[in-house]
């Protein structure tokens, strides 16, 4: 079945059309539709298994990021998010970058990394050595762990033996950590990584002589990452009141910025991570290790920087992302939760991989949208329009008032809660007059 993500006016649909509408664009039945966007799509009884002391649930929206093609397949993108801008942000970029043709991503082998930690074993040089010689005997271990992940192709890689220098300096034993390279295939995979860093360290520990403390995965996977580009010609960037050129040089600047300054990359990619955490979340994935992971491989070189990067190339503007992408399609919370199970649906996703790309072009999507309007007409004018919205709410206006209200707050050019009072107030006192 083919699926757009291309659906003129959706936003101008009331809720109850706009379920209808993509429950007939992907065929979900009424209970899956029920547990994508009803009330309850985490049923109290299976909230209470999942975590400890459960008292309830907590509700987040959950809106559709339209538009997004990534390898010339369309995706309609369930994101949970509290933000207003977010998914408007999204679906602007992601329409801008259709026109040109789409986001084109890959991803690598889903590699995910086992640590432990050995300590007080004499000599480091012989101990590493001695590890080193035995990578074969480790890594057919680590396999035993885990037969119906070897039997779907996953498993251990590699076994590498590191020697870092001591913390408090030469005086200090240096650390070594013992890496245990896996491929967890559609496993987010941290329960299989841990059961394999217990599992191995008495083995480590009868080789190297040492004693082993910690055994933990590691969230910087940067063996497990996802790309996605995109490819614009100036032109598609016009947008009536600014050349498309000076767009593109805008864009272009704030990543050199960024590039250059730390402070400006940690909004950079604030923005980048409102599009993955929206995604991640409406998918069930563990956000904080994708969070983790992206901050941590930002800082690679030594220096933070951006997850994104932007150049002017023969009359182009060309986006790229690349991000540690730890994400399941199977186990953890993605069978449990139905409103998980409809997100993937409605997604129709195959494979963890091509869901890391996907949310990679979510990432890179938003991140245009951001630093468009910030190298343009800045941020505040659209922000201001959606935020004016909250703040009719917050006032107490209701139903039709909350739309009225925010466009006359945005009229009015102060976009403030006190405003929004003096509004409601007269809005109602003259309705209390016609009655
Ligand atoms: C706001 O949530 C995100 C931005 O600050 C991102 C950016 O500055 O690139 C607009």
């Amino acid at each position: 079945m083919t699926v757009t993500s291309r659906i003129s006016g959706f936003h101008k649909l009331n809720l109850q059309q706009r379920r209808d509408r993509v429950a007939e664009l992907v065929g979900l039945e009424g209970e899956e539709l029920e547990a994508l966007c009803g009330r309850e799509s985490l049923p109290l009884e299976i909230a209470n298994l999942m975590i400890e002391n459960a008292i309830g649930t907590f509700s987040l929206p959950l809106g559709l990021g339209l538009n997004m093609r990534v390898n010339g397949r369309d995706y309609l993108v369930p994101m949970a998010v509290e933000e207003p801008s977010v998914i408007a942000a999204v679906s602007f970029a992601s329409k801008l970058v259709r026109e040109a043709g789409g986001f084109f991503g890959e991803s690598t082998d889903p590699i995910v990394t086992a640590q432990v930690q050995v300590t007080d074993y004499g000599d480091p040089n012989l101990a590493q050595q001695r590890l080193f010689a035995a990578r074969d005997e480790i890594r057919a271990l680590a396999d035993t762990f885990h037969p119906s992940l070897v039997a779907r192709g996953g498993g251990a890689r590699e076994v590498e033996v590191r020697l870092l220098p001591a913390p408090e300096g030469p005086s200090g034993e240096p650390i070594l950590v013992v890496h245990v390279h896996i491929d967890t295939r559609d496993a987010m995979g941290a329960n299989l990584v841990n059961t394999v860093a217990e599992g191995v360290a008495p083995l480590i520990e009868s080789i190297s002589g040492g004693r082993v403390f910690l055994r933990i995965l590691s969230n910087l996977t940067d063996r497990r990452l996802a790309r996605s580009t995109c490819r614009i010609p100036f032109h598609l960037l016009d947008d009536g009141e600014w050349r498309g050129s000076d767009i593109a040089k805008g864009i272009h600047q704030a990543s050199r910025f960024a590039e250059a300054d730390p402070y400006r990359a940690a909004t950079h990619n604030k923005g980048v991570m409102n599009g993955i955490d929206a995604i991640a979340i409406a998918t069930g994935q563990d956000w904080r290790a994708i969070e983790a992971g992206a901050h941590a491989y930002a800082a690679r070189s030594g220096r933070y920087g951006p997850l994104t990067t932007w150049r002017l190339e023969d009359g182009h503007l060309v986006g790229r992302i690349e991000v540690p992408m730890a994400v399941g399609t199977v186990g953890g919370p993605i069978k449990v939760h139905p409103g998980v199970q409809a997100a993937l649906k409605l997604m129709r996703i195959e494979s963890a991989r091509e869901l890391g790309v996907v949310i990679a072009s979510v990432g890179l999507a938003q991140n245009l949208a951001a630093v468009r309007a910030l190298g343009s007409i800045g941020i505040q004018r659209g922000h201001m329009a959606l935020h004016a919205r909250s703040v009719a709410l917050t006032a107490g206006a209701r139903g039709d008032w909350v739309e009225k209200i925010a466009a006359m707050l945005v009229e009015s050019g102060q976009v403030k809660v006190e405003k929004a009072r003096e509004l409601l107030a007269s809005l109602k006192a003259s309705d209390g007059a016609a009655a």
